[in-house]
């Protein structure tokens, strides 16, 4: 499942033309780590986590077993409407099926401060859910919205980023959600 993101990845960040650096990276609303264990910490010499469920961040250690805990600097717990990243800090801020969780106003927010958080030619990948229709799905079970497209493509335009790739998951079923990824800078 990680695979195709990983070569787009590697296309985007590490081809002959890239100029983003690997040097730092962030995971926003990172779950135990899954998305640092595969890939950002096999991509990049040091990594931040941020989630905002104690109960994750606590074990997020023991599942990435030791090498790979030891390439995250901070492992921090805090709800991405709440948190800021560290200025000129991080080449790539990774944003992976954690936006239905954020209001509007919180998701524009939450990516101007990210803008603010990039080292030059630093670029914020997302990765997330479409919804089927032209209007948001709410899942009551985990409290997120599903949003369409075109609204995701407004919220971004408020956020002060400019798109550079886009691209749908390729090989999904059907009966599932459409995934997409995006890459600003
Ligand atoms: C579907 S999981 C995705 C985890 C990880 N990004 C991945 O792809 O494996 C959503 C994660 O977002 C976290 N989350 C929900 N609301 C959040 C918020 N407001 N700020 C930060 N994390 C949040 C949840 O606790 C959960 O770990």
């Amino acid at each position: 499942m990680l695979s195709p993101v990983l070569l787009t990845v590697l296309m985007i960040f590490q081809g002959e033309k890239a100029k983003t650096q690997t040097t730092k990276a962030l995971d926003c609303g990172a779950g135990i780590g899954r998305i640092t264990k595969l890939l950002l910490t096999t991509v990049f010499d040091s990594v931040d986590l941020v989630e905002q469920n104690p109960n994750f961040v606590k074990h997020a250690p023991a599942y990435l077993g030791e090498d790979k805990a030891r390439k995250v600097e901070r492992f921090i717990c805090s709800g991405l409407q709440s948190f800021t990243p560290e200025p000129g800090r991080y080449d790539v801020i990774w944003i992976q099926w954690v936006l239905g969780h954020l209001t509007d106003e919180d998701f524009i927010a939450f990516f101007k401060r990210c803008k603010e958080g990039l080292r030059p030619n630093g670029i914020v990948c997302v990765k997330e859910n479409i919804s089927f229709g032209d209007e948001p799905e709410f899942d009551e079970k985990d409290s997120s919205y599903t949003r369409p497209r075109e609204t995701l493509m407004q919220l971004f335009a408020k956020t002060g980023l400019n798109l550079l790739k886009e691209e749908k998951q390729k090989h999904f079923p059907k009966e599932l959600y459409e995934v997409r990824m995006f890459a600003f800078q």
